[in-house]
This record gives C-alpha cells, structure tokens and sequence, in this order.
C-alpha cells in the first residue's frame, strides 16, 4: 500500500490499529531509499543484522565523514541567523548522511509531549497531554499510544530521530520539567515511558530517552553537581533509565547538564560507559544536551557519542585527538557504529519517512483518549461529581477557560493550532484552543445556565459564584524548561480566588491544570478537587466528559501531593536564590559567564523518593502516591503470592452501580537486614471491572525489583528474609498483606 486514508485531514474514525497496519504495510513495500549505486552495497541486505551492516559500512568511511557523524551542524533552527542547511528539516538537531555509502541525514526533532515548532514551516503537530499525565493512567497502553502519536507524526513532517523520553525522576516536586517526566517512583517512570519510547520506535523513528541522569532541576542545570550515593542512584534515578532503556531499546539516551558526583554527566565514565554501556548493554548513541558537552577527550573516553547541537569539542578537536592517539581511532569507529547501527536497526535506512500531511483529527482523538485516562479525582464530598442534568446554573471561573488548557514550555512548547507563524515564544504560557467552558456547555444543555468569569477580580469572582448552582474554578501553574517554582504555592493569588469563591459557593470544585504537585490550603473547604494536569489538545472535552461522568474517573497520582513545602527533603529548591530568581536557568553559565557551581545534595533523601520519604519520616502528605477516586468503588480480596514473590494475584470488585478501571498497585517492604524500611512499588495493573462484577488479577514482579544493590559487589543482590508484600488502590491503602519468605541469591 502506498498512500494511508487514514492521514487525509477530514478522516479521523480511523482506529489506531487500521492505523498502525497502514504504517506496517507502508513500509514493508518500500525498498531502501538510497541513491544510485548505494543501493547494491553489501550494508544494503536487508535480512543482515544491524551491527554487521554497520561494521560494513563504517570500515568503508573516511575519517573525516566518522567526524561528520559525530557531532551537529550548529544551533540551526533555534539560533536566528545560525546555518540551516540544505536536508535539515527544521528540528532542534541536523546531522548530515553520507549519500555515497547509501546514509540518510539524521534530522531530529524536540518532541517530548508533541514535535516542537511546526508552526514555523505552516506545520500541524498534536498537543499531548503532559507526560505525568500519561503515567496517571498507570496504562502501559497509553503510554505506547502516547509515543506512537510522536513517532506517526514525527514520520508524517519527515524527520528520523525524536527528542523525547524525559524519564528524571520527579525528585524535586518543584522541578519546571516535571510536566516532561513521569513519575517519582523509578517502576512506575521506567514502565511508562518504555512504552511510550517503544511507541515513538514502532513508526520506524529513532527514539531516544533522557536526561541522563539526576537532572531533576531546572535552578542551576548547567553546572550544578548532584551527588548521591551509589546504592540509591542505582535504586532510584538509574532504576527507572534502566527499564526504559531495557524496555525500548532506543537509538539515543540524551546525557543531561548537570554534573553527577563531580563529572559533567556527558563526560562521566561510571555513568555513560560503566553503567550505561557496560551493565546494561546499551547498544545506541549517547547524545549530550544542547550544549552539554564540555570536553573532547574525556568526553570521548568517558562514553559519549554525538555532541549536540554544534561540533566545538566533536569536530576539528576530535579529528586531531584522534591523529594524535589520545583517543583511539577504535573509539571512534565504536560512536559511529552505534550510530549507523541504531539506523539499520530503527529501519531510518530501510524505510526512511515519507512526508504527508499532518492527520489532527486523529491526533486530538488519541490526546482526548489519554487525557481521560489521565485525570485523577482527588475529592469528590458529597458526590458533587459528576454533574448531573440537576444542575441548571454554573459559574465556570478562572484559569482562561473559556479560551483552552494551558501547556508546558521550554523545548517541550507544541505550538498551538492558528498560533503565531513564527511559533511559540520561550518564555510565554500557550493555551490551546480546547475550551472546558465551550464542552461543559454542551453537557449542561439548553436550559442550564454556564457563565464564565476570568477570576482576575476576586470579588467579582465571588459574586459570580454566590449566583451558581456549582461554582468551578479552573487553577493553572505553567511550568517549563529553564525554570523552577520557587514553592508548591499557586502562583498569582489564585489560593485567594479559590478561598474567596468557596465563601461564596460551598458547592465549588477546584479544577487543576498544573505541571506538578501543588500545595492547596484551601483542600477542606472545597467538595471537588479535579488534576487535569496539562490537558493536551483533546483536554477542554476530556475535562468535560470526565466533570460530567461520561467518562468514569481513573488516573491516580503518580507523585506525592505534599501539603507544604516544610514537609519535603528540600524545603527550598536547592541554588534557587534572589539572584537566579523564579527563571533559574543560569543562563550565564551557558554564555561562557562565571558559573555557578553549588551542590544538590540529594543523600539528604537518598533512596528516600517521594512516598517513602514520608512514609520513613512519618508524614502525612495532602494527597499520596497511588491515590486517585472513582465513581464507582472497589474491593479488593483474596491475596496469592507465589512461593518465589514472581507474581501476585488477586480478586478486585467493583462494589459501585457503574463499570469502572481501577488501578491495582503491589507494593514491597524488603527484609530488615536491607536497611529499607519503607514500602516500594514494584508492580500495577489497570483493570476494567464492570458495576457489580469482579476480576481475577494477576500482577508479575520482576525479581530486580525485589533485589538491593550492593556497592562492594558492583551488582544487584537478593536478600534473604521476609518480603511484605502489600495490594491495594494507593500508597496509603492496602488492605491485602502477606509475607513470604526468601532465599539469598
Ligand atoms: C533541552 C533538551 C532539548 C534540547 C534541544 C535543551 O535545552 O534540555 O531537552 O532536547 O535543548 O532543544
């Protein structure tokens, strides 16, 4: 089949499934695009495998065209005025093939949570949901849908490699990128976004997961050095890179800013190759941030593979410390390698992308369809929700919801349909044109009454509220790139708005979109408390379906809600002072400027990530990990471990009048003797259950993640001793317990 109906503008009843065929069947009649007499090269055989076609290949080059490999061409697109030359697509990144031996170009786009910048070429690209939203749905299948809307569209606007895969683990709640990232629990991260890598690569894109590693905050990322201990960096940061590196595969992991215990981490030996490379067996290309090279030598000896974006320590430099032996030419011939190889093996090669345009129907339905697994019901007093055709009169207030929901920034900014031609500004909050005040409308029908006041006017707000039957108040924390929130507070006074419109209004319910944890003093006053998250370009109705009951609530929090500040490892986020201010990206350091060098002590906490942290402090948190509410409600029963803990199962019911998904987590305390006295997750299931029925579960656990990781041995350990395993519906609530006894390995 050469032409997909399902990407025509104007076909969006097309499933995922007929999609994904069109794509398979696509590519299986394409032969290798290269030109002329490329195509007859020995690399060219297809049924070789993707090292030996790439050992062909680079014996073959010259050293100057390895070099051209390793490193891009410049800031292109992102820098007025830089080179943009002739092949290079428009994305963050450009690195030129070599049509001789048969190589396409390597055009890479930023596209964490959608591809950046289309706007500037009259492009199209779907909004999706945050990332943290995705993982809410606890769904490994959202997660792949997630990433296979990034992979089809990548391919659709003819690039091969996507930027994307932000799997930091969300240690510091404060962190501007948490909205790319997934969760605090290294399980729960590595899963989901396995998946949603493994999506991106299932369209034959080059994927790529970052950023390696421990780059979990914005204030001072260029030159900050997070320390942590072996033990817990394995346990946590490295544990949830390792199952999405083991899961997907991916041509590239991005290495971070950051220094990691001393070393830049994009010249860290224990990271890139001990770990990395060495332990885990990581077959793709190490790429630095944007700028986040720092040497030629170490760098190269050290691991990694492609500077980005420009060639200051991979080009001239690298050539000459090649010639003159302090890097091995064999090194060099090993980062071109796994460049080529991830090519061959990602089929770039084979079946390069073939531009069409854009479906966005199609786009916003799989958004709308994540964004309403993704929203997680935090209080619902009363029954407040969902709204019923009872209720005649409502004042939507706040958070621009009569115009769309609000995204994420930085390099992680879609730009939004009808949006400026030039694209979205750095630096500026996007709405996107998906109105909740247009879909609760439509909900609410003719003869129901649903004002809208902005809520910039407090007791305007007010008096609009004491008017309504229910009083919702949309609440936004923007978030993005190169920026931290000073605290978990709301900004612009909104906890003001919010206290004030539940005076007027005690039926109020607070709808959140936010691109993390917020604190909300106001939690006990109101009846409903709603996360959305960043919505996405299907969100205004998700958000309606969801207030409305069409569709049942079922996302649960894949981070912990502190009430304050004061309860966290780090009551202040560390280097965030007066003088980097609210943007903390110490854009000086990046101009060559003095550097800010400070330390984030992470062994304050060590392993201690989130729910743990409170649980071994003995903190209640405003809302904990795991938790989320329903329409409906469950019951769980009926516990079974086998006798080596591989899997658990057991029953779960639905005890409600209405069918609903419910999100099974099985948590693990190790034996005394770990020294680990806290709870971990270590596997989950979502489970639809219709009203009155119950399902049999049963949950796998992987044995790494019952294992500690032992310095002196280099390696993970099995403790003997006493498991506790617990099941249930969040962090807080475990009703099914058991322990089982286990041999050291
Ligand atoms: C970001 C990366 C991004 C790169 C290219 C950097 O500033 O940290 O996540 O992929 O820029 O735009």
């Amino acid at each position: 089949m050469k032409f997909c109906p399902a990407a025509r503008i104007g076909v969006a009843l097309f499933s995922c499934v007929l999609l994904s065929a069109c794509v398979t069947n696509q590519s299986v009649a394409q032969k290798p695009k290269v030109a002329g007499a490329a195509a007859n090269e020995p690399w060219m055989n297809i049924s070789l495998d993707p090292d030996a076609r790439a050992d062909m290949m680079v014996k073959e080059m010259t050293i100057d065209e390895k070099i051209q490999l390793v490193h891009g061409i410049g800031w292109g697109v992102l820098r007025p005025g830089a080179v943009v030359p002739a092949g290079d697509n428009g994305g963050a990144g450009f690195v030129p093939g070599i049509p001789r031996l048969g190589l396409p170009d390597i055009n890479l786009a930023d596209s964490a949570v959608g591809i950046r910048g289309a706007a500037r070429d009259s492009r199209y690209a779907t909004l999706l949901p945050s990332v943290i939203g995705m993982a809410s749905s606890w769904d490994p299948a959202m997660g792949h849908l997630y990433g296979s809307v990034i992979g089809r569209e990548l391919r659709d606007e003819g690039y091969n490699m996507s930027i994307g895969g932000g799997v930091d683990l969300i240690r510091e709640p404060r962190n501007g990128r948490n909205f790319e990232y997934a969760s605090e629990d290294p399980v729960l991260a590595g899963t989901m976004v396995g998946e949603l890598a493994m999506g991106v690569q299932s369209n034959q894109i080059m994927g790529d997961i970052k950023h390696y590693v421990l780059n979990d905050q914005e204030t001072g990322r260029n030159t900050l050095n997070a320390v942590l201990n072996r033990r817990a960096m394995q346990e946590t940061d490295l544990l949830a890179f390792q199952i999405a590196i083991g899961m997907a595969k991916p041509a590239g992991v991005m290495c971070s800013y950051n220094r990691v215990n001393g070393d830049f981490a994009c010249e860290n030996d224990y990271t890139l190759n001990e770990v990395l490379k060495k332990d885990w067996g990581f077959k793709g290309f190490v790429l630095s941030d944007w700028s986040g090279t720092h040497s030629t030598v170490k760098a190269a000896l050290a691991g990694l593979d492609m500077e980005q974006p420009g060639d200051e320590y991979f080009g001239a430099p690298l050539k000459a410390a090649v010639l003159a032996g302090k890097v091995p030419e064999t090194r060099l011939d090993d980062m071109v390698h796994r460049i080529v190889r991830s090519m061959f093996a990602n089929g770039v090669i084979d079946h390069p992308p073939v531009e069409r345009v854009v479906d966005p129907f199609q786009g916003r339905d799989d958004a709308k369809k994540i964004e309403e697994e993704s929203i997680v019901l935090l209080k619902n007093e009363g029954g407040v929700l969902p709204l019923t055709a009872g209720v005649k009169s409502i004042a939507v207030i706040g958070g621009h919801a009569n115009e769309g929901v609000m995204s994420g920034g930085g390099s992680a900014q879609v730009d939004a349909p009808g949006g400026l031609p030039g694209g979205s500004k750095w630096g500026e909050p996007v709405y996107f044109p998906s109105s909740p005040l247009r879909y609760l409308k439509e909900q609410a029908g003719s003869d129901a009454v649903v004002s809208f006041d902005a809520g910039t006017d407090v007791e305007q707000a007010a008096k609009a509220a004491a008017k309504a039957q229910v009083a919702i108040v949309f609440v936004t924390q923007w978030m993005s790139e190169g920026m931290d929130r000073p605290t978990l507070s709301l900004p612009n006074r909104q906890d003001e708005l919010v206290d004030a419109v539940v005076k007027a209004n005690p039926n109020t319910i607070v709808v959140l979109e936010t691109g993390g944890p917020v604190s909300m003093p106001w939690s006990a006053k109101v009846k409903g408390i709603v996360e959305t998250w960043f919505p996405g370009i299907g969100g205004g109705e998700a958000i309606a379906n969801v207030l409305y009951g069409r569709v049942n609530a079922s996302g649960k929090l894949p981070v912990t809600f502190a009430e304050k500040d004061s309860d966290l490892p780090h009551p202040h986020v560390s280097g965030l002072t007066e003088a980097t201010g609210n943007n903390g990206m110490d854009g000086a350091a990046r101009h060559g400027h003095e550097a800010k060098n400070f330390t984030v002590d992470y062994n304050v906490e060590g392993m201690l990530v989130g729910y743990k942290w409170f649980e071994v402090k003995d903190k209640t948190p405003l809302f904990p990990f795991g938790f989320g509410l329903s329409y409906t409600s469950f019951a769980y029963s009926g516990l079974k471990v086998t006798p080596d803990a591989s899997s658990v199962s057991f029953e779960v019911k639905n005890t409600g009048a209405r069918a609903g998904d419910e999100i099974a987590e099985v948590y693990v305390t190790l034996p005394k003797s770990s020294g680990e006295s806290f709870k971990k997750l270590v596997g989950f299931k979502r489970v639809p259950v219709p009203a009155g029925e119950s399902e049999m579960v049963t949950v796998p656990i992987d044995p790494l993640y019952l294992k500690v990781f032992s310095t002196e041995k280099n390696g993970w350990e099995m403790l003997g001793g006493e498991y506790k395993i617990e099941v249930g519906g969040s962090s807080a609530e475990l009703p099914l317990k058991e322990e089982v006894s286990l041999t050291a390995e």
